[in-house]
């Protein structure tokens, strides 16, 4: 059987010793108390994504986005310069919501010149200066300006739009983002514009959720239907695995191996499969991205399958070899629930038998995400029993040891740096 080899000496984790190899507290995923510190010390000082420039198409094109547990939501808008910028989607006179359609509740997208509260009609500019005060006399001392929505820092990466909502910024988007992320600048992202969106609401921590995607030691056991229908597919030639795994400051990579399915013999397959030209792994007939393909593989794996970049805190980009990308975010809403965005991205198809073939991978995701899903409120339970206080993590689940201790180092981080903390 090929095994891609490990690191030159030892496991992975050993490779990394500040991470220990002994059990790991899942206290991370169960205490409210955490959570809230989690809220304050991750949330709301990380560099979080929120969507993608093919979403503000024009000038004047906006969209708002709701960031479940954070009470707040943002308005991410095009200015006429083409600069995109995002507010707080607050009005400035009473506290109402500015920009939304249906209910208060629903996000929503358009074009504007400008945005209208809906309450007493103050109206704003897509760089958020007021422009509109009805009957201003009626106010006292109300100042000429300061009247404008409050800013949030923005900044754009490979067309990924982050915002970060701390008043001051620790450090710019690009450093944030380190080497490893940042070597998928110019990935051609922005050729995939044909999506599909999935929102779940989950009984689990976030955490939970995020650690079942950063390690393939479930596969066999779960997804046994995936690997293939018959016994022989199973074999060790076809093996999907973990083939390399890469930290980078809070930011992980996994990327698995494992023998296309297009490569099947054909019995191997399920009839819808071999019909659709299309599967787990997405549709076999990749588009022409051109001929390099910059950050993704970066170990250079010959049977390249997957890169899963997870950038701390929330978002995981999932690049295929078969020329097509899947972002996943997680929207903590209390210390044992979140809300999960699956968004799926391929190249706009050209005929029906493409769009056939996204279809039947997007269908494809669903059933994947429902397995990986059907495991987290038993875990989520498990864990909140309390009957034992720590867990042991086997080697290819370096990516969920390192997350939580990335995660226990910016709350402790924050905790030290309050006024009146004992350990300031
Ligand atoms: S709350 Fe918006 S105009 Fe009054
Ligand atoms: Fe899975």
């Amino acid at each position: 059987m090929t095994r891609f080899p490990r690191p030159a000496e030892g496991t992975w984790t050993e490779h990394h010793p500040e991470l220990g190899t002994g059990p790991v507290s899942f206290e991370d995923s169960t205490s409210p108390a955490f959570y809230e510190r989690e809220r304050a010390a991750i949330f709301e000082r990380a560099w979080l994504n929120v969507g993608r420039v093919e979403q503000l198409p024009r000038n004047g094109s906006y969209f708002t986005k709701n960031l479940p547990g954070l009470r707040t939501s943002v308005i991410v808008a095009r200015n006429p310069d083409g600069r995109v910028r995002a507010f707080h989607n607050v009005c400035r006179h009473r506290g109402n919501k500015l920009v939304w359609e249906g209910t208060p509740r629903d996000e929503t997208c358009g074009r504007a010149r400008q945005f209208v509260c809906k309450y007493h009609g103050w109206r704003y500019d897509l760089d958020g200066a007021c422009t509109y005060v009805h009957q201003p006399g009626e106010f006292f001392d109300l100042p000429e300006d300061g009247l404008g929505l409050a800013p949030i820092h923005s900044d754009i990466f490979a067309g990924f739009i982050f915002v970060n909502l701390a008043r001051e910024l620790r450090q710019t988007l690009r450093d944030y983002l380190g080497p490893m992320v940042g070597a998928l600048e110019g990935y051609p992202f922005d050729a995939m514009t044909e999506r599909y969106s999935f929102r779940a609401e989950n009984d689990s921590n976030w955490k939970v959720f995020i650690d079942a995607f950063q390690e393939y030691y479930h596969v066999p056991p779960l997804h046994t239907h995936q690997l293939g229908p018959t016994p022989e597919a199973q074999n060790p030639e076809y093996e999907f695995e973990g083939a390399h795994y890469q930290l980078d400051g809070p930011h992980r990579l996994v990327t698995t191996s494992g023998t296309h399915k297009h490569h099947w013999p054909a019995e191997h397959l399920y009839p819808a499969e071999a019909l659709t030209r299309s599967g787990s792994t997405g549709p076999w007939d990749a588009p022409d991205l051109g001929e390099t393909l910059p950050g993704v593989n970066p170990s250079g794996i010959s049977r390249w399958g997957i890169d899963n970049f997870q950038v701390f805190p929330n978002l995981e980009i999932l690049i295929y070899e078969r020329g097509w990308f899947v972002t996943y975010r997680y929207w903590p809403t209390s210390h044992n629930t979140h809300v999960f965005e699956g968004d799926l991205h391929f190249v706009p198809a050209k005929n029906a038998r493409e769009r056939l073939a996204h279809e039947y991978a997007a269908l494809t995701f669903k059933e994947y995400g429902l397995q990986d899903c059907g495991t987290l409120d038993g875990t989520q339970m498990g864990l909140e029993q309390g009957a034992f206080d720590s867990f042991f993590l086997n080697d290819q689940e370096i990516l969920v040891r390192h997350f939580h201790k990335t995660v226990g180092e910016w709350v402790d981080a924050f905790d030290r740096a309050q006024p009146g903390s004992p350990k300031r």
